[in-house]
């Protein structure tokens, strides 16, 4: 493995601070006083200090991202022995202290450049990740409006702003520390409603089932698994070939429990699948969650942000018939990890199933603004002011144009797929997500090759047994020049690869 030796930039450097350098070999130095972790290090001299470092070790990241914009792979155990992470008695100088972290973050995965296209998030979105920074250094928590402050004042803002999205008109919400625990929520709701006294006195034990895709994410039967349902108790209904699931193949699942003694409690309606971006049709499964008086949740992590586009939101159609929505800012608009809220469309129900007394912190001084009173968790952080000053700064339409780009790079992308007959297109791509595969050719294979050389980060998943190449186009920094030159290195590794078998072709390439 090269150890690229990162140089300082003029611009990355604040103005009266030396250099730091963020070389793993770590042959400069960071100026600035000498680092003597004994000096008080609550002091505010010291703080502007660490601040001012801070600053320019950022700047030596964007320097390292243009220069290097795929970080190298490194083995655990290699990496394990480069950088000295050992945690002993004696603390270290301020200075040694900074440049580990410039050593870390050099090997860190690089998730900004424009040759990442591995996760359903990507790029920097300059306001809200300095909001996140200045949310780090406020520190608040957001359980109680004396702690919260403005910020309680925030996150009520955002939430009634995308429940209004959603259709919600008196809906509520809660930020929560991602997807899989708005999921988490969104279950414990609907499990509460329909067996009221399972928070109190235990679950009863009858089968209570869930309905969700056979492409929905797996944090529903992680879920199931935490709550008592249990996970062979989310039932996998079919999708078609978009990826979206068939009503009447749900209808016939619910009634075939009905039949033997199941209490079906839940729907679940994908917005976006994890692989294949596919929007379940919510205003039919809306009609048969009312058909069956079943909870219907939304798990638009996703493909939330599609609301806020007048194009792609008819995608959504139905949400505002949903009774709880999940929606990840930090997925498609760009907000630092993480972001996402859990709306439900009855008010007081967060509060029914979350709140807990406790005298030593709820003293209902306003207790409106106490969300810890709806969360499943105590102390939360400020996942709100970052979004919120992302939102004030691009407002819905900066957003609106952000999604459609998204989606136009998508399509650009499936474009160049389908004119090069080397590729397979996996399905039409439905939003941001382009599934392929590389004919004759192990998709696992060319993902693992393009991160090795370098040249672009992209994931593999399973799509109908065949294990394909997912790109993921979640920044619009991304241009259809990069999309193009993501494609020629696909070519170029693949063409060096060994063909696949007969045998294994057939099966798929390496499932
Ligand atoms: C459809 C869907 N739901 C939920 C999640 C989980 O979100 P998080 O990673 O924020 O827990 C994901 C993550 O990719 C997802 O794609």
């Amino acid at each position: 493995m090269s150890k690229p030796n990162v140089q300082p930039s003029p611009t990355g450097t604040a103005s009266n601070d030396p250099t730091p350098s963020m070389a793993v070999n770590g042959s400069a130095k960071i100026g600035g006083p000498a680092g003597n972790p004994l000096e008080s290090p609550q002091s505010e001299a010291f703080t502007r200090d660490t601040l001012h470092r801070t600053a320019s070790l950022a700047g030596m990241f964007l320097d390292l991202e243009q220069r290097e914009p795929v970080a190298p792979t490194v083995a655990p155990d290699d990496l394990a022995e480069q950088l000295d992470l050992g945690l002993g008695e004696a603390g270290l100088p301020l200075d040694r202290v900074f440049e580990l972290l410039g050593q870390v973050m050099e090997m860190t995965p690089r998730t900004s450049g424009r040759f990442f296209f591995n996760q359903l998030f990507a790029g920097r979105d300059a306001v809200p990740t300095a909001a996140e920074m200045l949310t780090a250094l406020m520190n608040s928590s957001m359980y109680t409006y004396r702690i919260a402050g403005p910020h309680a004042l925030i996150e009520d803002e955002v939430v009634r702003h995308m429940s209004g999205k959603v259709g919600y008109a008196e809906g509520e919400g809660i930020f929560c520390p991602g997807g899989s625990m708005s999921n988490l929520a969104a279950m414990i709701v609907a499990r509460n409603q329909a067996c009221p006294g399972a928070q109190q006195d235990g679950f009863d034990g009858r089968s209570m089932t869930a309905y969700a895709s056979a492409d929905a994410h797996y944090s529903f039967d992680k879920a199931a698994g935490m709550i008592g349902i249990g996970r062979a108790n989310v039932r996998k209904i079919p999708t078609d070939a978009r990826g979206a699931m068939m009503p009447e193949a749900l209808r016939q699942a619910i009634r075939n429990d009905l039949e033997h003694g199941a209490q079906p409690f839940m729907i679940i309606a994908t917005a976006g699948t994890t692989v294949l971006g596919a929007f379940d049709p919510i205003d039919a499964l809306a009609s048969i969650a009312e058909e069956f008086g079943l909870w219907l949740h939304v798990d638009g992590a996703l493909g939330g942000s599609f609301l806020l586009s007048q194009k792609h939101r008819p995608l959504l159609r139905g949400s505002e018939r949903s009774d709880s929505f999940n929606w990840n800012p930090h997925k498609l608009m760009g907000v630092p990890l993480s972001c996402s809220a859990l709306l439900v469309q009855r008010r007081g129900l967060l509060r029914r199933h979350f709140n807990e007394r406790a005298d030593y912190l709820f003293q209902a001084d306003e207790d409106r603004f106490d969300f810890g009173t709806m969360s499943m968790q105590c102390g939360r952080r400020n996942d709100a002011f970052k979004i919120w000053a992302g939102w004030k700064r691009h407002g819905d339409a900066g957003y609106a144009r952000r999604v459609d780009r998204l989606i136009e790079l998508a399509q650009y992308a499936a474009q160049c797929i389908r004119s090069d007959p080397q590729f397979v297109l996996t399905a039409e791509p439905e939003s941001v997500t382009v599934c392929f595969e590389v004919r004759d050719r192990a998709s696992d294979a060319i993902c693992d090759r393009l991160l090795h050389d370098q040249r672009s980060m992209v994931g593999h998943a399973v799509v109908g047994g065949r294990r394909i190449i997912r790109i993921a186009c979640a920044s619009p920094e991304v241009t259809e020049r990069d999309l193009d030159r993501f494609f020629e290195h696909v070519r170029a590794v693949a063409a060096e690869l060994v063909p696949l078998t007969t045998s294994e072709r057939k099966s798929g390439s390496a499932c």
